[in-house]
């Protein structure tokens, strides 16, 4: 970020203002947009794609992620957010996570979206991106970031079980880092029923007070220090109201139920679960049974 040079970050906004209204970017564009001469464009173009920055469609360019991200982390150091990025603290199918630090020495996290990160390059190796791919993936991933922070924002005070969202930028979610491994390591608990519960209470408030079901809860979702537990990963999120959601809170509830069943022997029974989480129950009664496997 430190190399790139006014008019390199002013090229970057008029690509993904132009790539944002048009689905495509050409330097014309991009110059109007970006409000500085044609000439200068392609002269920053050119180094930019010497960074992997953009990459040249004939004669279009598209961003690639490296240049949206620095775009974001750009913008939470100008709002004060962060000061400086840390290791990656995970790699994902569809995200990496990296710890950021605040200028007073914090910890968070940044989750930077990366759908289509596969498909994307298979497109650019064909050469063939069409006019409305390039606004179709990079809205996709602002869409998800947004998602996530909307959803978390929405658990905000009604919960302790998951990360609190600071901000969103592009594909990108600022978050307050976690000191929790994921449930699918399968941790050590001090008290698994009662961290089930937990679990199961961030998901009867998230699903009574603020009218959402996560749909893509798992051992791989749950983070824990082995005493508080997290449900993470939220962009997927839907309303109570969806077509599908008697289903999907099936499902979400089946996954952590069968992973406490088979690690942790702790016995529940599905629809009395299901009945405590949509509230036509007031009360779960927890069993435990035999040593964990
Ligand atoms: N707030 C956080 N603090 C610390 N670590 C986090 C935080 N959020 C996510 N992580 C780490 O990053 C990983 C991926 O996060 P998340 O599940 O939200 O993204 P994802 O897109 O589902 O990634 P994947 O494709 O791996 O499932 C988590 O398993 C966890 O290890
Ligand atoms: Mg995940």
């Amino acid at each position: 970020m430190k190399v790139l040079g006014e008019e390199e970050w002013k090229t970057l906004l008029g690509l993904e203002r132009a790539s944002m209204k048009y689905g495509f970017a050409d330097p014309g564009m991009a110059s109007r947009l970006a409000g500085i001469p044609v000439e200068r464009v392609n002269f920053a173009l050119d180094r930019l794609s010497r960074r992997d920055l953009v990459r040249a469609r004939g004669a279009n360019f598209t961003l690639t992620f490296s240049a949206i991200e620095a775009l974001a982390l750009r913008e939470y150091v100008r709002r004060g957010l962060i000061s400086a990025l840390g290791a990656i603290i995970a790699k994902g199918k569809e995200s990496d996570v990296y710890e950021a630090f605040t200028e007073e020495g914090g910890l968070l996290a940044v989750k930077f979206f990366k759908i289509g990160r596969t498909s994307f390059r298979d497109v650019a190796r064909k050469r063939s991106l069409e006019r409305s791919e390039t606004k179709g993936w990079i809205a996709r991933n602002y869409e998800a970031a947004k998602k996530e922070l909307s959803s978390l924002r929405k658990l905000e005070g009604l919960t302790k079980s998951v990360p609190r969202a600071i901000a969103h930028d592009r594909s990108t979610v600022l978050l307050e880092e976690l000191s929790g491994v994921k449930l699918v390591e399968r941790p050590e608990l001090d008290d698994p029923p009662l961290i089930l519960k937990e679990i199961i209470d961030c998901v009867r408030v998230a699903y009574t007070e603020a009218g959402m079901i996560n749909a893509d809860l798992s051992e791989y979702n749950i983070l824990t220090d082995g005493r508080s537990v997290w449900l993470i990963d939220w962009p997927q999120a839907v309303r109570t109201t969806h077509p599908n959601s008697a289903a999907l809170l099936q499902r979400d509830l089946h996954t952590v139920l069968k992973f406490f069943r088979r690690v942790y022997r702790v016995l529940l029974e599905e629809s009395e679960v299901a009945d405590y989480v949509v509230g036509r129950r007031a009360t779960l009664g927890i069993r435990r049974a035999g040593p964990a496997s």
